[in-house]
C-alpha cells in the first residue's frame, strides 16, 4: 500500500468528497465499513478562517476518522494558507485542494475548476497552502476545463514540483459537468507525467471494474462518489476486492436495516434531533430506492417515514419498511419473520 507523507491507507478505495452528502456521519459509516480514505466536504477556506459555524462543523470528525482529510476550496492565497493551518490544528492528516468543482457558484468565485483555466494562479494557491502546513497537501482536479484545454498533466507536474503529494483526477472536463462517461484512460496522461500517486475518479459503480480503472488510468487508487449514495459500504467492498479479488457477499435486508439505523443515530449525534432528521431524509430516499421491491410503493413509504416528527418514530417506520420488504422477499407471513 502506498503512503502519502506518514499516512498509510487501509486500502486503495477512497470515498469522494461530496458537498451535502459526505458529512461527518456519512464518512464515519464509510470509514467503519472499510473505506481506505474518506474526504471532508469542500470547505471554503475563507469561511473556515473566519470561523463560520457551519464550516467549522464540516471540519469536525478528527476523533473518529483516520486518516482525517480536509478539503479546502478558495481563490485567495491568504485564506488558503490560514484555512490549511486551521485544518491542521483541527487534526487534519492531509489537506486536499479542490480544483474540480464545476458549480457556477464556486467558479464564479474563481475557485474550484475555474483554477484549471489559470494554472499560474492555481500554483500560487498551492504554494501558499504547502508553505502554511506541515501536513501533506494533495490536489483534486478534472482532466481540464474543456476538450481544448486538457491541462491536468501540466498542472499535475507543476503541483508535484510545488510539493503536492497525491493527485486525484475526475475523468471529465469542467464543461462536461457530470455528462457523458468519465474517461479513465485520459487520466493516465497525467499519471505518465508525475511520480506521485494518482487516484482515479468518475463513474465507478461495480467492484469488478475497479482493477480495470486502476490499469487504464495508471493509478494507485480509485475514488468513489455517487455510487456510495445509500450504500456507504460500497467503498469498503471495492477496497477489499482490490486486496483479495473476492466478490463481496450480498447484503441482507436485516443487515441494511442495521446500517440505516446506525446512520440515523450518527446524524442525531452530529446535528441534533431536528436538523439530523431533516438532513437524513435525503439518505433515506437513497436507502429506500436500493431496498424496495415494488417501486410503486416508494412514495407511500417516503411519506410514512418523512412525516415523523420524532426520531424514535422515524426509526420505527424505517424498521417497518425493512420488515415489509423482508416479508415480500421471503413471501412469508410477517409474524414468522425473525426481525
Ligand atoms: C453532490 C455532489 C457534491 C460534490 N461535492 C464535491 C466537493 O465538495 N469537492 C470535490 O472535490 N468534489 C465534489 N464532487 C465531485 C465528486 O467528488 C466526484 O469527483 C464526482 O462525483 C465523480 O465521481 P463519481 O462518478 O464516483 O460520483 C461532488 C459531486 C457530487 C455529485
Amino acid at each position: 500500500m502506498f503512503q502519502v507523507g506518514d499516512v498509510t491507507f487501509k486500502n486503495s478505495a477512497f470515498l469522494a468528497p461530496m458537498s451535502g452528502v459526505t458529512d461527518v456521519p456519512f464518512r464515519r459509516l464509510a470509514h467503519e465499513m472499510g473505506a481506505g480514505m474518506v474526504v471532508s466536504e469542500m470547505l471554503a477556506s475563507e469561511e473556515l478562517a473566519k470561523a463560520n459555524a457551519e464550516t467549522l462543523r464540516k471540519a469536525e470528525g478528527a476523533k473518529f476518522l483516520k486518516p482525517f482529510v480536509v478539503q479546502l476550496a478558495g481563490r485567495d492565497e491568504k485564506w488558503m494558507a490560514q484555512g490549511a493551518k486551521i485544518a491542521e490544528d483541527m487534526g487534519a492528516d492531509i489537506i486536499d485542494i479542490n480544483m474540480g468543482c464545476p458549480a457556477r457558484k464556486v467558479i464564479s468565485g474563481l475557485s474550484g475548476s475555474a483554477l484549471m483555466r489559470d494554472p499560474d494562479h492555481a500554483l500560487r494557491l498551492i504554494d501558499a497552502t504547502v508553505t502554511a502546513t506541515n501536513k501533506p497537501v494533495t490536489l483534486k482536479m478534472r482532466l481540464g476545463w474543456d476538450f481544448d484545454r486538457l491541462n491536468a498533466p501540466e498542472i499535475g507536474l507543476r503541483a508535484e514540483q510545488a510539493g503536492v503529494q497525491m493527485l486525484t483526477i475526475h475523468g471529465r472536463t469542467r464543461n462536461q459537468f457530470y455528462k457523458g462517461q468519465a474517461d479513465w484512460e485520459k487520466i493516465s496522461d497525467t499519471a505518465k507525467k508525475v511520480t506521485i500517486p494518482i487516484v482515479a475518479n468518475g463513474d465507478l459503480s461495480r467492484v469488478e471494474d475497479s482493477n480495470m480503472m486502476l490499469r487504464l488510468a495508471n493509478a494507485q487508487a480509485v475514488m468513489i462518489g455517487r455510487s456510495a449514495y445509500g450504500m456507504p459500504w460500497f467503498v469498503g467492498e471495492v477496497g477489499q476486492y482490490l486486496k483479495d479479488g473476492k466478490q463481496p457477499e450480498a447484503k441482507s435486508l436485516q443487515w441494511k436495516l442495521e446500517v440505516v439505523l446506525r446512520h440515523l443515530e450518527l446524524m442525531l449525534d452530529h446535528y441534533g434531533n431536528f436538523m439530523g432528521m431533516r438532513i437524513f431524509r435525503k439518505h433515506i430516499g437513497w436507502y429506500l430506492e436500493h431496498s424496495i421491491i415494488n417501486k410503486d410503493e416508494l412514495k407511500q413509504w417516503r411519506i410514512a417515514i418523512f412525516s415523523q416528527m420524532e426520531s424514535v418514530k422515524m426509526a420505527e417506520q424505517i424498521t417497518n419498511f425493512y420488515k415489509s420488504q423482508m416479508v415480500k422477499q421471503c413471501n412469508y407471513p410477517i409474524d414468522k419473520v425473525g426481525v
